[in-house]
């Protein structure tokens, strides 16, 4: 038997900070030494007197230590000790390293490995370069965890731009269908769907590549276009898989400041250079809701170098209610430029992961060579053809959005907030202390997003809902934002 230390310190004495940072130090901990559960057997947890909000030790058996002796106990309270010190002494079958983190390194100096590092150097064969400029993607808390975390049993989402009133039933017939061939592999070349889009945008089947979601496309049209000399033009708030795709394949990436939060494009034609090979214009813009028009956007393409292609991401097209919102179907075959549209919004199919590229033919088959050939199921196909000819649905969809946007607004107006015009299914709205209140409401489930990671910390972005998930958000939000917040 082993015996082997760790350490770390709190920021304050809440449950999430605790938990944050037992999480960190035991993901480490584990990570860097290669343990499982069989290789621990037990870990007494002491902590300093003034942390009381949680047990430390309960954050590891929520990762599945289950047959783990955990036993949580309180330190001596000394002068001069590190206050908010979490110390772990674990007994394990194999020798291992001891590792502290954070103000707890000053403990001892020697355990304070810089971790990812040394985790990284311990893994073989090493990961490329790049990889190490990418952030993970931080998606919002699915409804069932939030359920779990804070015991609760009627939680609502209003943070991933879903579509609230679900798929076409159409569509859910279909699968149902489908579901005794799902022993089959999928058409590959994606034949019905393909010219079922064709037909619908009155366009040549040629022109269409499908993608596990539009998410995957943004990934094929980096591995198609970039090298690592290279680099995009992007806004500097908008859709973080652009920039995902470019650092994967160690490209550069060039941000342009939102102008009024609308894309800047006088600002990109002054970004770009001779080894920018793509630029993305998310409209409506992803987290703004704003939109360049069709005029914007020509101008912009007629003065753009030919050695870039523009990447339009209209992934809330469907809800666009101005009448400027350009049409791409005027604009394709004249410029280099490739649409991507979901049937993760106005569809409602997210779950499946369908997404739909549209460019000229040579830009289409280009990208084709990076797709793998199943990369939309079966079942996703059937139903994205049946969502696209159930279009009263979509009518019915984009209605409720027009309207229970147009309520937001007006009681954004009552309550005094400002919002950002939007386009889309979704508001940013500007609130002090927004991190805390979508904390807060997480806990209370209602689950909204806050755009700090975006770089706006005043904001948040809400996902319109139904009219009964927009008075649950509404009576909670005012609650919170008037003095509800608890500590
Ligand atoms: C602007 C934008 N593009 C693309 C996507 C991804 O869509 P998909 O689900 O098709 O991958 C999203 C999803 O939120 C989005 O907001």
């Amino acid at each position: 038997m082993y015996a082997l230390r760790a350490a770390t310190t709190v920021e304050e004495n809440t449950k999430e900070k605790i938990k944050e940072a037992m999480d960190e130090l035991w993901l480490s901990f584990t990570e860097l030494n290669s343990f499982r559960e069989r290789d621990i057997i037990s870990v007494i947890v002491s902590s300093t007197e003034d942390i009381k909000a949680a047990y430390p030790a309960s954050f590891i058996r929520l990762k599945g230590y289950e047959n783990v002796a955990l036993l949580d106990v309180t330190q001596l309270n000394i002068a001069n000790q590190i206050p908010l010190c979490i110390r772990l002494l674990i007994y394990t079958t194999k020798p291992g390293r001891n590792l502290y983190l954070r103000k707890a390194t000053k403990l001892r100096p020697e355990w304070g490995w810089p971790v990812e590092k040394a985790i990284e150097e311990k893994r073989s064969p090493k990961p490329r370069g790049a990889l190490s400029k990418i952030k993970p993607y931080v998606p919002g808390k699915p409804i069932d965890e939030v359920k779990r975390e804070y015991s609760l049993e009627d939680v609502i989402k209003l943070a991933s731009n879903e579509n609230p009133f679900g798929p076409s039933k159409k569509a859910l017939e279909t699968m149902a269908k489908k579901l005794q061939s799902v022993s089959l592999y999928p058409d590959g070349a994606n034949y019905d769907f393909k010219s079922k889009l064709a037909s619908f945008y009155g366009l040549d089947f040629s022109q269409f590549i499908v993608g596990n979601g539009s998410d995957e496309l943004i990934k094929l049209i980096s591995e198609t276009y970039l090298d690592e000399e290279d680099n995009i033009v992007i806004a500097d708030i908008t859709f973080s898989e652009y920039e995902f795709g470019a650092r994967l394949m160690g490209a550069g990436v060039k941000k342009v400041p939102l102008k009024s939060f609308t894309h800047d494009l006088d600002g990109f034609l002054r970004e770009i250079d001779e080894r920018t090979k793509l630029c993305y214009i998310c409209n409506p813009n992803n987290p703004t809701g704003t939109i360049v028009t069709h005029q914007e956007l020509e101008g912009f393409l007629d003065r753009l170098p030919t050695n870039v292609l523009v990447v339009l991401d209209e992934a809330y097209a469907e809800y666009a209610e101005n009448p400027k919102y350009p049409d791409f179907k005027k604009l394709i075959d004249s410029y280099p430029l490739i649409v991507l549209r979901t049937f993760s919004k106005i569809y409602g199919l997210a779950g499946l992961r369908v997404g739909v590229g549209i460019a000229g033919e040579n830009i289409i088959s280009s990208i084709e060579k990076t797709r793998e050939p199943f990369n939309v199921n079966l079942l996703a196909q059937a139903a994205a053809i049946s969502s696209l000819e159930d279009i009263g649905h979509r009518d019915f969809c984009f209605r409720e959005n027009a309207s229970m946007k147009r309520e937001f607004y007006n009681k954004c107006k009552a309550e005094g907030i400002e919002y950002v015009e939007s386009e889309a299914s979704f508001v940013l709205i500007r609130v002090e202390r927004a991190k805390d209140i979508v904390q807060e409401m997480l806990k209370k489930g209602v689950i909204v997003r806050s755009a700090a990671s975006f770089g706006l910390d005043d904001y948040i972005r809400v996902s319109l809902g139904t009219k009964q998930q927009m008075e649950k958000f509404w009576n909670l939000f005012t609650e919170i934002r008037d003095g509800g917040i608890s500590k």
